[in-house]
């Protein structure tokens, strides 16, 4: 019996040989009060594929002949993530000690149904049915996130609700959002409007890449995130199981929050919201008033946010300006520090014991090592895997973020000359998933400070949704089972096998995928 196409691949699935499940305008849903949100989730979904308006009601009508039924297991016994489903010819049982687990059934019962249940219209006339199956299912890792950077360019609203779907379909729980950088600002903060009156403005993106002299190319690009915009999302996401992790660089990709408010960096003429991609030279100053700012700030974002992590960035903080301000360099010989590192490490340890204070935990990326740790900040580790391994040593945790395996943004194959432009890396989809995220050199003690796998979409060269859904996918579909699958998965050619129907998933959802090179004739 075929083992159905599932993605991520289930920890155990076991076809039964017994009658499929057929749904029908008179299926029944029954949930507990606990499970019901999961389950009215699955009903919107049902109604708007099939047409049918399914009820959900907390007891089984006893002249019900067709069923799906969520069942509270013992929480004691499961991670709250994990669930089983067992489908049936007139009955689905979807079993989970928590709204999170009870999510993820419905998820793997909605890829058990025919591709068009991801749509938009109502089929009836299709043949709603599921195979009869076993599944019993739960993460790997706890971390499974996407990063996507909405600074660079920003997509719409319901763009990013539609990749939240997205995600969740693949069991991805962590929403990595780059708010902020040098060639734009888009968070409104009441206190300070000029971050996106300004911040949020640039005149005009440079042409080409890596190439200066083509020149920009004269359009404006502006726009931010309302607050009631942020909150909706924030609670969009968490109804399918996403946690949104914001991210508000510091000390450097600063630019645009400096343009705005010249006071918070080091030159007597703030540069312009940058409209050229590449490593900036704006830090922030480390005055008094600057953290007073940075703090406001964060108080607006965590109101935000509910999410217990909060990025605050690190990367790529080049300490020119520091090294050549006078104020900035009495200030580092004050607090008795040898360098700018360990100054940077400094400015961290200020934001972590703020973040500290109010019950959050500092993430950053893995230039938060340099100069010292933190000693509760969690490392996201993208130059390669170093990050990682220093961290877990010190007993921080770590999540791979990589960018030889993760980094989506890169193209997929050796050829620059075929693909669009982008940084000119390869990254096929053989090689993301194939990645092992438990580095080799850790002890099983220290692999267990390796919480998780994301996958980056840096923007620079993604202006619109179409080019974005060309980058992530599927590689984000390959990421969700490095993130989600047990280490002993099937290889690539199953899952290959697998994508085929999942790649259907994806056209019902109109998502712009980028077709496997796997499946194309050889030129
Ligand atoms: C990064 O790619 N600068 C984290």
């Amino acid at each position: 019996m075929p083992l159905p196409a599932l993605i991520p691949q289930p920890q155990r699935c076991t076809p039964m040989d017994a009658a499929a499940f057929t749904l029908t305008a008179d299926t029944v849903l029954v949930a507990p009060a606990t499970l019901a949100p999961s389950a009215q989730l699955l009903a919107a979904r049902l109604r708007t594929a099939t047409g049918w308006a399914l009820p959900v009601v907390a007891a089984r009508p006893d002249s019900a002949k067709s069923i799906i039924e969520f069942r509270p297991a013992d929480p004691a016994l499961v991670n709250p993530e994990a669930y089983a489903l067992r489908v049936g010819a007139d009955r689905v049982t979807l079993t989970a000690s928590a709204p999170a687990g009870a999510f993820y059934a419905a998820q793997t019962l909605l890829q058990l149904l025919p591709p068009a249940v991801f749509g938009a219209d109502p089929r009836p006339e299709l043949p709603w049915t599921a195979p009869a199956v076993e599944i019993e299912d739960a993460p790997r890792f706890r971390w499974r996130g996407m990063m996507i950077d909405s600074a660079r360019y920003f997509q719409p609203v319901g763009y990013l609700k539609q990749f939240i779907d997205v995600m969740a379909q693949h069991k991805l729980n962590v929403f990595h959002w780059h708010l902020v950088d040098d060639q734009g600002w888009r968070i409104e903060i009441k206190k300070y409007p000029r971050l996106t009156a300004i911040g949020s403005k640039r005149r005009e993106t440079n042409r080409g890449h890596s190439v200066r002299q083509l020149g920009g190319d004269g359009v404006p690009v502006e726009g931010y995130y309302t607050q009631d915009e942020i909150r909706d999302l924030v609670a969009y996401a968490a109804a399918r199981n996403v946690r949104i992790l914001p991210e508000i660089e510091l000390p450097g990709h600063a630019q645009a929050a400096v343009a705005a408010y010249p006071e918070l960096g080091l030159l007597p003429q703030a540069r312009e919201v940058s409209c050229v991609w590449g490593i900036h030279e704006t830090l922030f100053n480390t005055k008094p008033s600057t953290f007073a700012f940075l703090q406001d700030v964060l108080t607006e974002v965590m109101a935000l946010f509910p999410f217990e992590y909060l990025h605050i960035g690190g990367d790529e903080a080049v300490k020119k300006q520091w090294q050549e301000d006078p104020a900035t360099q009495a200030h580092m010989k004050q607090l008795g520090l040898p360098d700018e590192e360990h100054l940077q490490s400094w400015f961290i340890r200020q934001i972590e014991a703020f973040l500290q204070k109010h019950g959050r935990r500092l993430v950053g990326w893995d230039e938060i090592l340099e100069g010292g740790l933190a000693r509760s900040a969690t490392v996201m580790s993208w130059r390669g895997i170093e990050g990682a391994i220093a961290a877990a040593r010190l007993g921080n945790d770590a999540v791979m973020c990589a960018n030889q395996t993760l980094y989506f943004n890169f193209h997929e194959t050796e050829t620059p000359e075929t693909e669009p432009i982008t940084y000119p890396l390869p990254l096929p989809l053989a090689k993301v998933h194939a990645y092992e995220p438990i580095p080799a050199e850790l002890t099983a003690e220290q692999a267990k400070s390796i919480i998780g796998v994301q996958g980056q979409l840096w923007t620079e060269y993604i202006p619109t949704p179409s080019r974005m859904d060309y980058m992530a996918f599927p590689r984000t579909c390959a990421l969700a089972e490095i993130a989600w699958s047990p280490k002993e998965r099937p290889a690539f050619p199953d899952f290959l096998n697998r994508l085929r129907t999942h790649l259907r998933r994806l056209d019902a959802q109109d998502i712009r995928y980028r077709a496997p090179l796997e499946y194309l004739p050889a030129p």
